[in-house]
C-alpha cells in the first residue's frame, strides 16, 4: 500500500508497527504528503520506508495537484492508497480512475459527522455514542461505503480533545484490521455499499 497523511502519523505508525510485528502481511511502498514537515513523513523516513512531499503552491489547480501527488504514489505500484490522516479533497477524476483502491480513515460513526472537528460536532449534536469508520474514497467527500467501524461512547465531561484520544485509540487498531481484510482480498467495494466475501454487508463492526 502506499500511505496518504497530512500530520502527526499515529494511523501510518500503527500499520507500521503492524507490519514489523509481523500482524500484518503488507508493505508500505511510500509515503506521500502535501506537507513537507508533516511528521508521518519523519516516521516513514526513520522505518526506511520512501517518503515524499509535493507542495499544493506549485500546482496551478487541485486537480494538477492532486494528479501529480497520485502520479508518484502510482509510481510505487500500490495494490492499496490508504489516507490516514489525509487531509486534502481529492480530485473526483483520481478517485474515479481507481475505482475500490482508495481508502480513509475518518473520525466519526459515517454518515454521521463528515468533514471537520467531528469530536466537536459529535458533543454540539448530544451523541451517546462516536467513533471512527474507514471507508472507500470516491468523488462524495467522506460518503463512500464505509467498510467498518469501531465505537466508544461520549462520556460525561468530554471535550473535543478527550473524545478524539478516546477514538484515536481504537482508529489505530481499525485501521489495522480493515487493511488485513483488504489485504486477504475479502472486501470488495459494490455498486451501493460494500461486498464480504462476494456478498452485499454492512459495515463490518470491529472491537
Ligand atoms: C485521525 O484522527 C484521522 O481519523 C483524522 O485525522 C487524524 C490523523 O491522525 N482524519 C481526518 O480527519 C480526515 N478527514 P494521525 O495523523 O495521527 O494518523
Amino acid at each position: 500500500m502506499a500511505v496518504l497523511a497530512s500530520g502527526r502519523g499515529s494511523n501510518l505508525q500503527a500499520l507500521m508497527d503492524a507490519i514489523a510485528e509481523g500482524t500484518l502481511e503488507a508493505d508500505i511502498v511510500g509515503v506521500f504528503s502535501d506537507r513537507s514537515k508533516a511528521v508521518a513523513l519523519q516516521r516513514a523516513r526513520d522505518a526506511g520506508i520512501p517518503a515524499r512531499s509535493l507542495a499544493p503552491k506549485a500546482f496551478a489547480s487541485r486537480a494538477e495537484f492532486d494528479a501529480a501527488l497520485f502520479a508518484a504514489a502510482d509510481e510505487a505500484r500500490p495494490d492499496l492508497i490508504v489516507c490516514a490522516g489525509y487531509m486534502r479533497l481529492i480530485d473526483a477524476a483520481v478517485v474515479d480512475a481507481r475505482p475500490g483502491r482508495i481508502i480513509n480513515i475518518h473520525p466519526s460513526l459515517l454518515p454521521e459527522f463528515k468533514g471537520l472537528h467531528t469530536h466537536q460536532q459529535a458533543l454540539d449534536a448530544a451523541a451517546t455514542e462516536h467513533g471512527a469508520s474507514v471507508h472507500f474514497v470516491t468523488a462524495d467527500l467522506d460518503g463512500g461505503p464505509v467498510i467498518a467501524q469501531a465505537r466508544v461512547p461520549v462520556l460525561p465531561g468530554d471535550d473535543a480533545d478527550t473524545l478524539a484520544a478516546r477514538v484515536l485509540e481504537r482508529e489505530h487498531p481499525l485501521l489495522v484490521e480493515t487493511v488485513r481484510w483488504l489485504a486477504a482480498g475479502r472486501i470488495a467495494l459494490a455498486e451501493d455499499g460494500i461486498q464480504v466475501d462476494g456478498v452485499a454487508s454492512p459495515p463490518l463492526q470491529l472491537a
